[in-house]
């Protein structure tokens, strides 16, 4: 993101505890704390305080709560807004972006309680406009999609942005290079276009040998390119030379341009239905933490509904019968002309569905609700 003046928060990466402990003794909180591999979702804590910094410090780099996935973190700043997903196909030279939609990452309702890989979204959202739309494209998508091209890493498929609208414009979370869940579970059902023919033409789509003269990788592209064991990272010094150490970034100067975006937006070709889709998360008992599983799910019911879909997730069929498997057992899609029908819908049919320690928000898209901002989603 920093090569490519992608917008996101400021950020420090850390290696070793006692450097992030001292980063953390004058940082000005709450602080978000990432570790750098995977971690199933959970790898991501927003402390408050020193003490809490300290905590989650030691989880991931001395105690390695999550493996190796913790040796490296990430130090960054909390950034206040409203959150919105953002996913775009791309054949590595055009993107095409999906519609907005937004997760629901707390376990708790009123968004309390760790984080979780989701607990349920709806789509589309209501505050992103097409001028905001055309923005996150052209500031986020495209610049990552042109900036992974240019270093010798041209990539085909789905980009996933996480962002947080902030006062000084859209600012990237997280990128995923893959669908989102449960976002994909709300956004996906209201695609028109064939997905099976959007990917068909992603995968098969002839691209020009990349120049060399104009994209040449940088060292650490052709290192990573080049040799089959990636040298390991150093920690990111240079950010700890910086004064002062915390910078705000500078106000958004993005101004809409409709000619420089035309060629951007010609490409918009997507077909959406109509109306609305929530999805609501099924969880067990114990997640996010040590997830209980082997219960008997009862209420799946065979016959289609024209208005819900039941995505399956941790859950296994055994003799016939469907038990849990996982942390996140289901997705219970609803769909309908407002995002008020679309989640009447679902929590009519999780109201069917039980199994022993089910857990679930019964606050997903509250928030639009709230505002009655009820118009029929054209
Ligand atoms: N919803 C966030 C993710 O898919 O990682």
């Amino acid at each position: 993101m920093r090569r490519h003046n992608i917008p996101t928060g400021s950020f420090r990466v850390f290696t070793n505890p006692n450097h992030a402990i001292t980063f953390c003794r004058t940082a000005p909180y709450p602080l978000v704390i990432k570790a750098d591999g995977l971690a199933a979702g959970k790898g991501v804590v927003v402390v408050d305080d020193f003490i809490e910094a300290c905590k989650s410090i030691d989880d991931f780099m001395t105690r390695r709560k999550f493996g190796k996935a913790g040796a490296k973190i990430v130090v960054e700043e909390f950034l206040c807004g409203r959150e919105v997903s953002v996913m775009c196909f791309s054949d590595s030279e055009k993107i095409w972006a999906l519609l907005p939609s937004q997760d629901h990452k707390r376990i708790g309702e009123g968004d309390s309680g760790p984080n979780t890989g989701g607990m349920g979204a709806y789509c589309p959202v209501e505050f992103v406009d097409e001028v905001l739309m055309r923005e996150i494209t052209s500031r986020v998508l495209a610049p990552c999609i042109a900036g992974l091209a240019s270093e010798g890493r041209p990539y085909k498929g789905v980009l996933y942005a996480g962002l947080m609208l902030t006062e000084n414009g859209p600012k990237v979370l997280e990128f995923n290079c893959r669908f989102g869940d449960p976002e994909t579970q709300v956004v996906l059902p209201l695609l028109k276009s064939d997905l099976a023919q959007i990917m068909l033409k992603i995968a098969n789509h002839q691209l020009p040998g990349p120049s060399k003269k104009t994209q040449k990788p940088p060292p650490d592209a052709e290192n990573r390119l080049a040799k089959k064991s990636v040298p390991e990272e150093k920690e990111d010094t240079t950010q700890e030379r910086a004064e002062p150490i915390y910078l705000r970034d500078l106000v958004s100067d993005y101004e809409y341009d409709p000619e420089s975006d035309a060629a951007t937006a010609a490409e918009h070709t997507l077909e959406w239905r109509p109306g609305a889709a929530a999805t609501v998360t099924l969880a067990s008992e114990g997640y996010p933490g040590k997830a209980s599983i082997g219960k008997k799910i009862s209420g799946i019911s065979s016959k289609s509904d024209a208005s819900s879909i039941v995505f399956h997730a941790g859950s296994r069929k055994i003799n016939g019968a469907w038990v849990t498997s996982g942390g996140r057992v289901l997705n219970v899609t609803g769909l309908g002309p407002t995002i008020a029908g679309a989640l009447s819908a679902a929590y009519a049919t999780v109201g069917k569905i039980s199994f022993s320690g089910m857990q679930y928000r019964r606050d997903i898209g509250r928030q639009v609700s709230d505002r009655k901002i009820e118009k029929a989603v054209k």
